[in-house]
């Protein structure tokens, strides 16, 4: 039985080894997936000066891009990902490509590319990007095309949408996947479709939901290749989820409608991580919260962390501003929309953009008038009423504002980092399920940015060690 090890040194659980893949040749194909596409190469300039500022608030990733520099753990390996196009993700892509990775970029979501950061990786980082911020669907899908002409051994996936279109592509299920991926897959020979999934390592999930998909992989007996859930660590889910989507969908809110917090109901849909952490912001603001679950464990929660839960049906009279973070679908709905004040928004922070039925508003709607403000439709109802959409439904915090500080991405993107490292480390020795990223690379992590913070704390005493580890002493 083979044991994994990872960059901390220490050992994790053994599991049963997998097969090795089989590369195949190099084609033509390659060579044009190193072609970028980006929308105006003229903004890397501009780009730069925002990764290299992200860069200052990500200590961690810098640390560990560093010795990935000397260490080159990815050497020889090709690497593509699939994520939102920002500054904190350009200083993922440089790390990962410092440890020796041939790295590939494309946007994980038509309208959350941050342009001059997609120029600046292509211009002065060497990222082959594929990202347009606005790209239609096609485009977008185009530009996942290219990744994965790249042949990666190794992919970070944010939704899971490029494991599953290798998935899709290896087993044939041209019903399942876009036209762009369906007519590039069968374009491949059988040997090549079989050889996409075949020859990758491990992938990276960044996104509750991605990992809500590749739990179906995994109970369907389909999941392709081992992957590791870096968004289930806690130093993802604690800060990213929660401080992070709080902070950066309010922002988005507030600059999209310079919105008065203060005074307002705000209406979260699930209390989650994201949920908690956008109800606990938007609550120091001076908003009055509704939330509204389905799992009457997380219901108790909000109820006793002071927040008025109710059905949706009965919060969609009351909010001014409505915020989906359920990973779920159909949450806000014409029903909902039927019954809201004049003046109501309505957004999503959660990964896809079904949480708010946008079309159905559209259906019903008398008038629509699209960019009524940057990022803000205008949706008039037939009795007058006005409700506003903002960011298409699509992720708010990265559409209209700029996504999470640099400062929380800095734990998240340390994760995806170590855990690339993990799947290179133990390639041999990694079993076809879903991994949990070991714990010591999140307390790693944790201490790392603690130190970075200024902040220190005790150590356990030897005594303390043994009395923890020991069942014989009880009450004195
Ligand atoms: N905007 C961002 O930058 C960002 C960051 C991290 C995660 N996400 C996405 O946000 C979503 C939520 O992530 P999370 O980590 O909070 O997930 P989570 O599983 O911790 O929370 C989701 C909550 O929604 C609740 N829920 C499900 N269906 C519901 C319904 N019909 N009505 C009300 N509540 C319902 C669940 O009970 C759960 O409590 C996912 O899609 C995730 O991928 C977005």
């Amino acid at each position: 039985m083979s044991t994994q090890t990872h960059s901390t040194g220490l050992a994790a659980a053994a599991v049963a080894p997998r097969e090795t893949s089989t590369p195949i040749p190099t084609t033509a194909a390659r060579r044009e997936a190193d072609i970028p596409d980006v929308t105006d190469l003229g903004l890397a300039d501009a780009g730069k000066r925002r990764i290299l500022w992200a860069d200052e608030h990500m200590p961690v990733l810098r640390r560990i891009r560093e010795r990935f520099e000397r260490e080159r753990p990815f050497a020889g390996l090709r690497l593509s990902a699939c994520l939102h196009v920002t500054a904190e993700t350009a200083n993922l892509m440089r790390a990962l490509q410092a440890g020796g990775a041939d790295v590939r970029l494309a946007a994980s979501n038509p309208l959350s590319t941050q342009d001059d950061v997609a120029a600046a990786l292509v211009v002065h980082f060497g990222v082959p990007t594929f990202a347009r911020a606005g790209e239609d669907t096609e485009t977008l899908y185009g530009h996942l095309v290219r990744a994965l002409e790249h042949e990666p051994e190794l992919v970070v996936d944010d939704g899971a949408d490029m494991v599953a279109a290798i998935l899709a592509v290896g087993q044939e299920r041209w019903d399942l996947v876009h036209p762009v991926l369906a007519a590039w897959g069968r374009s491949l020979t059988a040997t090549a479709r079989e050889a996409l999934a075949g020859r990758i390592l491990g992938a990276m999930e960044e996104t509750t939901t991605g990992i809500v998909r590749l739990k179906a992989m995994e109970r369907d007996g389909v999941l392709p290749f081992p992957v590791v859930a870096v968004n289930d660590a806690k130093m993802k889910q604690l800060f990213d989820n929660r401080y992070g989507t709080g902070q950066s969908a309010l922002d988005a809110i507030i600059a999209a409608t310079d919105l008065m917090v203060a005074g307002k109901t705000l209406v979260v849909g699930g209390y989650g991580w994201c949920g908690r952490g956008l109800a606990s912001r938007a609550r120091g603001l001076g908003a009055k919260v509704i939330v509204t679950e389905i799992d009457p464990v997380k219901a108790l929660e909000a109820t006793m962390d002071g927040f008025d839960v109710r059905p949706m049906s009965d919060a969609a009279r009351i909010g001014d501003v409505f915020c989906t973070v359920t990973g779920n679908r159909d949450i806000v709905t014409p029903e909902h929309f039927d019954l809201m004040k004049d003046g109501a928004y309505v957004c999503n922070a959660g990964h896809f953009d079904v949480e708010v039925d946008v079309a159905g508003l559209a259906k019903m709607a008398t008038g629509v008038h699209r960019g009524i403000s940057q990022h803000v439709d205008q949706y008039t109802l037939e009795s007058g009423r006005r409700i506003y959409v903002l960011a298409e439904g699509r992720l708010v915090n990265l559409v209209a504002g700029s996504g999470h500080p640099a400062g929380v991405m800095d734990m998240s993107f340390a994760g995806q980092a170590l855990g690339a490292e993990h799947v290179a480390q133990n390639r041999d020795a990694l079993a076809t399920r879903i991994i949990r990223l070991p714990d010591e690379i999140d307390q790693w992590v944790a201490r790392l940015k603690l130190e970075t913070m200024g902040v220190a704390i005790d150590d356990l005493t030897p005594e303390q060690e043994r009395y923890q580890a020991s069942w014989s002493l009880g009450t004195s």
